[in-house]
């Protein structure tokens, strides 16, 4: 038994292979289950009581020996394996193109920021949402047109689950989760149901803000208003509210800017008003709060929400809204960002 194990112990030290595959047999030789060392190890039974011992040791040392030979056989391969192949590593790469952001990216991050440094952080919610977050907790009732086939895509019907067509329901999710002070911003991408043509899609992307707190006024609203239009646009840009109409705030505003494309002085983008519209707005209204589980007598707020694409084309004068989705590397190389 002994000189069995010598041999072994010798033959194995002095194994070279010249593949991986070589390797796998001789492991499978030495340490497979009806290899050479495990048939040793059957042997072992017969061995007298008085030799086990060292047998045992010995036949331990043997099994230990040829596992870790067998490892080196096989790393030899791991570690030459580029160095083997055609591969030269100490090429210099070839040069990769950098994409470009998507130019609704750009602004979203824009929008984002401005609002961050206003003390806003950011909130998400789902695109498959329920009619209550879309719809009834944001005081829409039952019979608003907005629910319409014409506007909402509809997924099932009882219970009832939609594709937004708003990022406010993002506004009541955090409501209904969080204690004010509640200060957020919730960039997203929204579904209608619209015939596609240069200035509707079917689907398009928005950001909410919302801030509700002690004591928040019309006043604080028009101060953000203001400082984001002027960071987006420039200094001077200015601003105009007009009365609107929305479900879940009350006032309601629309916001315009001074046509940035010709300053003011009338162009065809601003239908030669010198304005253009850029956002809804509004103190959020008491109903949306109680739906919420907020105390409205306690707390007040307001909320915003503009659409990405219409402030991209403000900026970049983007014609036909069709091109932010189409992938077109001619269109999307033309927006370098910082972002
Ligand atoms: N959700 C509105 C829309 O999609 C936009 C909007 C208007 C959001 C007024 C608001 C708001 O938060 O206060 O047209």
């Amino acid at each position: 038994m002994i000189e069995k194990i010598e041999a072994l112990l010798s033959e194995i030290k002095q194994l070279t292979v010249s593949s991986p595959e070589q390797a796998e047999t001789a492991r499978v030789k030495y340490l497979g289950k009806k290899g050479s060392i495990s048939s040793l190890m059957d042997d072992f039974r017969t061995v007298p009581p008085q030799q086990k011992r060292e047998v045992g040791m010995r036949l331990n040392e043997l099994k230990q020996k040829a596992t870790e030979k067998i490892e080196l056989l096989r790393k030899q391969f791991e570690n030459s394996g580029a160095a083997n192949s055609d591969i030269d590593l100490s090429r210099t790469a070839y040069p990769i193109p950098l994409g470009t952001r998507h130019p609704l990216s750009i602004v979203k991050e824009e929008i984002c920021d401005i609002f961050k440094r206003l003390g806003f952080s950011i909130a998400e919610g789902p695109e498959v949402e329920d009619d209550w977050h879309v719809f009834s907790s944001l005081n829409f009732a039952d019979d608003h047109p907005a629910r319409d086939m014409q506007d909402t895509f509809f997924i099932q019907s009882d219970p009832q689950v939609v594709l937004r067509t708003h990022t406010s329901s993002v506004q009541t999710r955090v409501m209904e989760k969080s204690d004010p002070p509640i200060r957020i911003i919730c960039p997203g991408r929204v579904y209608r149901n619209e015939a596609i043509s240069y200035r509707a899609h079917c689907f398009f992307h928005q950001v909410e803000a919302l801030y509700i707190d002690k004591d928040v006024s019309f006043a604080d609203l028009k101060q953000a208003l203001l400082f984001f239009a002027r960071e987006m646009f420039g200094e001077q840009t200015k601003i105009r509210l007009r009365p609107s109409y929305f479900p879940f705030t009350e006032p309601s505003a629309e916001m315009d800017i001074s046509c940035n494309i010709c300053g003011g002085k009338g162009c065809p983008f601003c239908k030669n008003t010198g304005w253009v519209e850029i956002l809804g707005c509004g103190m959020v209204d008491p109903n949306v709060l109680e739906n919420c589980g907020i105390d409205s007598k306690v707390y007040s707020g307001y909320a915003l929400g503009m659409g990405i694409e219409r402030i991209t084309n403000l900026k970049y004068q983007v014609k036909d809204l069709r091109m932010f989705s189409e992938n077109d590397v001619r269109f999307l190389e033309q927006f370098q960002s910082a972002h």
